[in-house]
């Protein structure tokens, strides 16, 4: 059975007050037959050593939202892969669109990041997706594997080993309008044929969705094969909505 992943993006969201509440509403509601599926905070960097005193009794990992390419030295504002291990964050999401987007990263450097992410043993989310345009002009597979091309080509065929992949179709993302889960079940199985084509073990990666998840529209999107979990953005910012996504999750994902 693959590993099932979801993960609360705060994204440039939350304050002190936002999170204390959060967490005690977690600690008494959480339900505790997690099982298999992991659940995954990701608050803005400033917050997370304080989370990581909470989560860590509570069997709810923490992630970033971005690491640097270096390790150390004269880099303005970044953060290190080390800084992020010694407070005990394990995942690091890489390659957001808003990162691709508003930071102009791109594959290549997506790809160093990935690497230096593997090399400490944390675990990178990485997310691809077409723009509405893209999608429009029938480019989705090709900018797809474009962008799992250069992981490929950077770190070699085993690149995907205890990695995580988010689908996120930039035209989903926060605008409300989630895709057609059938549309995301054909792209996550496009996606692990293309990644078992080059290693046939990674073909059990964990592929999540995201883009206007919530708990009204989850339910189409569990039952659907090929998607192992979600990257939920905006619902995730309202802790009674995360638990519910959560409680839906574990009940299908568990009676699989
Ligand atoms: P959204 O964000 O759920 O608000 O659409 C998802 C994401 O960007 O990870």
């Amino acid at each position: 059975m693959r590993n099932k992943l979801i993960v609360a993006n705060w994204k440039l969201n939350g304050n002190i007050e936002l999170i204390s509440n959060y967490l005690d509403f977690l600690k008494f509601n959480l339900p505790n037959n997690l099982k298999d599926n992991t659940i995954v905070i990701v608050p803005p960097f400033v917050y997370l050593e304080r989370m990581s005193h909470v989560v860590n009794k509570m069997n709810i990992f923490l992630g970033a939202q971005n690491v640097d390419i270096n390790l150390k030295g004269a880099f303005t504002g970044e953060i290190s892969v080390l800084m992020l291990k010694e407070i005990g964050v394990k995942y690091v999401i890489i390659g957001h669109s808003e990162r691709r987007s508003f930071h102009n990263e791109t594959n290549n450097y997506i790809a160093k990041k990935f690497l230096l992410v593997k090399n400490y043993n944390l675990i990178p989310i990485l997310c691809i997706g077409e723009t509405e345009q893209e999608k429009r002009k029938n480019q989705t597979q090709k900018v797809l594997k474009e962008q799992l091309d250069c992981i490929f080509k950077t770190l070699g065929e085993l690149a995907f080993r205890n990695t995580v992949i988010a689908y996120e179709p930039i035209w989903a993302i926060g605008t409300g309008i989630s895709a057609d889960p059938k549309y995301v079940q054909n792209i996550h199985q496009f996606i692990r044929n293309y990644i078992e084509k080059h290693d046939v073990l990674s073909k059990n990666i964990t592929i999540q969705y995201g883009g206007s998840v919530n708990s009204l529209n989850i339910k189409d999107f569990i039952i659907q094969p090929d998607i192992d979990g979600f990257l939920v953005g905006n619902a995730s910012l309202n802790v009674q909505e995360f638990l519910k996504i959560i409680a839906m999750c574990i009940s299908y994902f568990t009676n699989e």
